[in-house]
């Protein structure tokens, strides 16, 4: 496994000539591991923090470190992301969206292996010969998410994943995903617009506004947590409040 250590991070856009700077300075240890749950407005820089730590963008300036792995290894192999929306191949059916990403480096009775396993887990089995447009929302983000686990990268960013669920599969789809960062130890960095949802299942919460980060929260609660208990409550408080009450 692996975690990261980000240094003095900035990110500058341009747009028609105007600088837009969209990461202030970022410094952040993520421990191997951990459940790192970023929580912000939108327009704050989530999406592009994760962007630049799985190398799809590359920072203005500032540093980022794995830490704890395989020093063989290729950035690219120790992380994963899972995007807002599903992204599947629409050509493919669940079975082969999820078995895409190992084709590589796998024979196909290891991938036959692995990707069962993880249909089962999420509980796509029945589903394994439908194709994108023949399931629905929720379903698909499971393919997704199990997608990125069958090419089992040591940290895994997710962004906005469950946005787009009902409330019911996204509770459930919440619960299952502490169920596999409890059974694999991955190392995950989960990005959200919810404060609910970052203290459901951060252990460290990061609260990021316009570019910086403001505040870092340990949450000392064991899964699964009752978001009624006080506990819970003045922990989501004290998030909303250090955005909403900034200055
Ligand atoms: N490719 C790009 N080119 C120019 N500007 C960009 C680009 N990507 C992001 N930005 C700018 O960077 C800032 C942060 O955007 P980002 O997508 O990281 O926000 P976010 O926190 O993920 O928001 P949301 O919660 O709405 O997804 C915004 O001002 C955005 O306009
Ligand atoms: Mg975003």
């Amino acid at each position: 496994m692996a975690g990261l250590i980000i240094k003095n991070l900035s990110k500058t856009f341009l747009i028609n000539d105007k600088k837009v700077k969209a990461l202030n300075d970022i410094n952040l240890s993520i421990e191997n591991e951990s459940f790192t749950a970023i929580v912000g407005k939108s327009g704050c820089g989530k999406t592009t923090l994760l962007r630049i730590i799985c190398g799809l963008e590359k920072q203005s300036t500032g540093q980022l470190e794995f830490t704890h792995c395989n020093e063989n290894d290729h950035n690219s192999k120790r992380v994963g992301i899972v995007f807002q929306e599903p992204r599947l191949m629409p050509w493919l059916t669940v079975e082969q969206n999820m078995a895409f990403p190992m084709a590589e480096n796998k024979n196909n009775s290891e991938i036959h292996e692995i990707v069962h396993k993880y249909l089962s887990m999420l509980g796509l089995e029945k589903f394994k010969d439908a194709y994108p447009s023949q399931i629905s929302g929720g379903m698909a983000q499971r393919v997704s998410l199990g997608r990125t686990l069958c090419y089992d990268p040591e940290i895994i960013l997710m962004d906005e994943p469950f946005g787009a669920l009902d409330a019911f599969n996204r509770r459930k789809l919440q619960n299952e995903f502490i169920n596999i960062f409890r059974e694999y130890k991955k190392t995950i960095i989960f990005v959200t617009h919810d404060v609910e949802e970052a203290v459901y299942l951060g252990q460290n919460v990061v609260i990021v506004d316009e570019g910086s980060i403001i505040k870092q929260i340990s949450v000392p609660l064991d899964y699964y947590r009752d978001i009624t208990s006080p506990e819970f409550l003045t922990l989501r408080e004290e998030i909303l409040n250090s955005i909403l009450f900034k200055n």
